[in-house]
C-alpha cells in the first residue's frame, strides 16, 4: 500500500516509518523539515509539508492508499489548533482524492470521564493536574479533532494512548475500545497498534484505546520532560489572540 504519515519526524512518526516500510508499503513521510528526517530507505519519500497549508497536504494525500497521523505538539498555555486544524485539512484533501482510511493519534487524556489511569495518587492528583493544567488546551484541541474525525465520513480509527515512552521492541500491548485503566503506552506499541489498522478493520470508526502493561518508565521523569518541553517548541495562536 501507499501510506502517508504525518507527524512522521516525531518520535512515535520515526517508529511508525520504520515499521510501515519493513512490512513492504511505500511511505510518504511528511515534516516540515525534511532535511532532518532520519531514515533514508527504499519505498521512503520524505515530504515537506506544513499540515497549516492545505495545498501541501493536498499534493502529500494525492494517490495515497491511507494516512497515517501522529502529528503533535507540546503543551501550552496559548490556543493550540494543530491537531483541529491540520487534521481537517488532512481529512478534506482525502474527501477529495477519494482516500478512506485515517489512523490518527489522539490521547486517553481527552476523556477524564471514561475511567482512572492508574491508581489513586495518578487519578486524583496527576490525572487532573495533566489535563486541566498543563495540557488543557492541547486537550481541547485533540477534543475538536475527534468531533470532526468522527463526523468525517471516512474510515477512521482514533488512537487514544497514554504517556508516552520508550522500549525496546513491541510488547504484549493491550488495545480496547474507547478505554482501558492504563498509565503509559510505549512508541513501539502504539506504532505497531496503528501499523495493524492498515490490515484490519476491527477499530474502523472506533476510539481505539492502547496501554502497554509490561514495561513502565519513571512518571515523575515523564512529567517533567513535558512540562519543560512547552518551551521549546510552541505552536500558533489563534489569529487575534491577544496573549
Ligand atoms: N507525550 C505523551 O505522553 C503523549 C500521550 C498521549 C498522546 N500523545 C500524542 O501522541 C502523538 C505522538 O507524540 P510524539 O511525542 O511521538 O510526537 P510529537 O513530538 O508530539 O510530534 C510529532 C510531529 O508532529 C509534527 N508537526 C507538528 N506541527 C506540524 C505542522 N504544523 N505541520 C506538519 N507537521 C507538524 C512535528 O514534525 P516536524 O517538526 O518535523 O514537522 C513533530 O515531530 C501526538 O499526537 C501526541 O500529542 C502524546
Amino acid at each position: 500500500m501507499k501510506i502517508a504519515i504525518f507527524g512522521a519526524n516525531g518520535p512515535t512518526g520515526r517508529i511508525l516509518t520504520r515499521q510501515v516500510l519493513d512490512a513492504g508499503h511505500a511511505v510518504a513521510a511528511v515534516t516540515r523539515n525534511p532535511g532532518e528526517f532520519p531514515l533514508d530507505a527504499p519505498g521512503l519519500t520524505v515530504v515537506g509539508a506544513d499540515v497549516y497549508n492545505s495545498e501541501e497536504v493536498e499534493r502529500v494525500v494525492a494517490g495515497q492508499d491511507a494516512v497515517l497521523s501522529t502529528l503533535g505538539v507540546p503543551y501550552g498555555r496559548q490556543p493550540i489548533r494543530v491537531y483541529s486544524e491540520g487534521t481537517g485539512n488532512i481529512m478534506r484533501a482525502m474527501t477529495r482524492h477519494g482516500v478512506r482510511r485515517l489512523v490518527c493519534v489522539s490521547s486517553s487524556a481527552t476523556d477524564p470521564a471514561a475511567g482512572p489511569h492508574g491508581g489513586i495518587f495518578f487519578s486524583k492528583v496527576l490525572q487532573p493536574l495533566i489535563t486541566n493544567l498543563l495540557g488543557r488546551t492541547l486537550y481541547e484541541d485533540m477534543r475538536r479533532m475527534e468531533a470532526a474525525v468522527a463526523e468525517s465520513g471516512l474510515e477512521w480509527t482514533i488512537m487514544r494512548p497514554s504517556g508516552l515512552f520508550e522500549t525496546e521492541s513491541v510488547t504484549d500491548y493491550r488495545m480496547a475500545v474507547d478505554y482501558l485503566n492504563g498509565t503509559f503506552t510505549s512508541r513501539t506499541d502504539l506504532a505497531d497498534s496503528m501499523l495493524r489498522q492498515l490490515s484490519s478493520s476491527e477499530y474502523v470508526r472506533k476510539v481505539a484505546a492502547v496501554a502497554t502493561f509490561d514495561q513502565k518508565p519513571s512518571l515523575i521523569r515523564m512529567i517533567a520532560r513535558e512540562a519543560s518541553s512547552k518551551k521549546s517548541a510552541p505552536d500558533r495562536t489563534f489569529e487575534g489572540d491577544p496573549s
